[in-house]
């Protein structure tokens, strides 16, 4: 029987809530589908950062113990990070999303995938009129370890001019930087993707019109669109997408982006979906796959059990799909939460007018709701 290890990596906020059911979701479809999985839990984000505040290399939001763990699995399987707990304006502050940059860039998790999906049965949640949400299936692909995310920072106290009428003050800069390969090896996996699928549409997302890296990001895809010319390519700018993604989602099928732009448009998508708590992620690149919901950690809700657990359901999905390769159990995990939703059950955050109160339920129930559609 084949038997996976996942590195489990609750985080703060909502985040132990929701992974409880992810977890419950992956071993109950591993014992359906007939293979073994063993669940480790490991520190990151804020919860880290408490854990190790009186540590001699001092607090740290990624243990190295939580990396090698990562690294010795066969996906992670991650919930949120951050809170208000851990907001500081404090530059040398540990940050708890650091963590979560941090393992993405430790396993070389390149590429993050987004899918949007609207379901028929929560067309009504969404704050758009129905009539422009009917058949939205869309992918986000997204650059994850470049750009400003991972570009040299610089902070200057006292930086002459940088204040009022020329006095001296802060200064910060965060650089926008790309290699080729690093632009290359995403939109290779687009196109490629993109050419597997039924409409075979692929948008690239940039600013060319003023930023160098776009210009680049452009050049790369019109040199590899001649290897997938089954593919219909399309250019946008990054302004006029995330207009369109409200004015016309349906038009997209593909969508590939450099890092700060998928992180923005993906959010602006989710809420096609009527939520940011349906939208689930996968990690992709040179380590260990990584599986995480695309909402935050949600502290505002947080330890009331009324979080909506399906964007972590959602991921264990994709953890099976692309992870562990076990198409099959991931099939069953997609179908359990279109049955559910059919059924009527809602989490708060998906109820609209016309949901009875009686169909809303807890974070728990909601788990329970998938697990007997398994
Ligand atoms: C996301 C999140 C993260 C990001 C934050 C928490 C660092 O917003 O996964 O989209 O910006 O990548
Ligand atoms: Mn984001």
């Amino acid at each position: 029987m084949a038997s996976y290890r996942i590195c489990c990596l609750p985080g703060d906020g909502i985040g132990p809530e929701i992974l409880a059911e992810g977890k419950r979701v992956l071993e109950r479809v591993a014992e359906l589908e007939g293979f073994d999985v063993e669940l480790e839990d490991h520190l990151i984000g804020g919860a880290a950062i408490d854990a190790t505040a009186s540590a001699p290399e001092g607090a740290t939001a990624l243990p190295e113990e939580t990396l090698e763990a990562a690294k010795e699995a066969d996906a992670v399987l991650l919930a949120s990070v951050g809170g208000p707990k851990w907001d500081s304006t404090d530059p040398r502050a540990p940050r708890p999303e650091q963590g979560l940059l941090a393992i993405r860039k430790g396993l070389g998790l390149y590429l993050n995938l987004r899918p949007v999906k609207v379901y028929d049965a929560l067309i009504g949640a969404s704050s758009l009129k129905p009539e422009f949400l009917h058949g939205v299936d869309l992918l986000i692909v997204r650059e994850l370890t470049g750009g400003l995310y991972f570009g040299t920072r610089e902070r200057i106290e006292d930086a002459p001019g940088a204040g009022r009428d020329g006095e001296p003050g802060i200064w910060c800069s965060d650089a926008l930087e790309y290699g080729e390969w690093e632009v290359e090896r995403v939109l290779r996996w687009a196109f490629e993707c993109a050419s597997r699928r039924e409409r075979r549409r692929l948008t690239s997302v940039d600013k060319a019109n003023v930023l160098g890296t776009s210009r680049l990001w452009r050049e790369v895809a019109h040199r590899l669109r001649e290897e997938w010319p089954e593919v219909a390519y399309e250019d946008l700018y990054v302004d006029n997408a995330a207009m369109q993604l409200v004015s016309e989602p349906t038009r997209f099928d593909v969508v590939v982006t450099e890092n700060t732009f998928g992180d923005i448009l993906s959010d602006e998508a989710a809420q096609l979906t009527g939520s940011l708590g349906m939208l689930a992620s996968a990690s992709l690149g040179s380590g260990t796959p990584l599986f995480e919901p695309s909402h935050g950690s949600a502290p505002d809700i947080a330890g009331r059990g009324i979080a909506n657990p399906l964007a972590q359901i959602l991921s264990v999905g994709l953890l099976l799909r692309h992870g562990l390769l076990e198409a099959g159990a991931a099939d069953r995990v997609e179908l359990a939460v279109e049955r559910a939703l059919a059924d009527g059950w809602r989490t708060a955050d998906i109820a609209d007018e016309a949901t009875p109160a009686s169909q809303i339920l807890s974070t728990r129930a909601m788990g329970d709701a998938v697990l007997e559609r398994l």
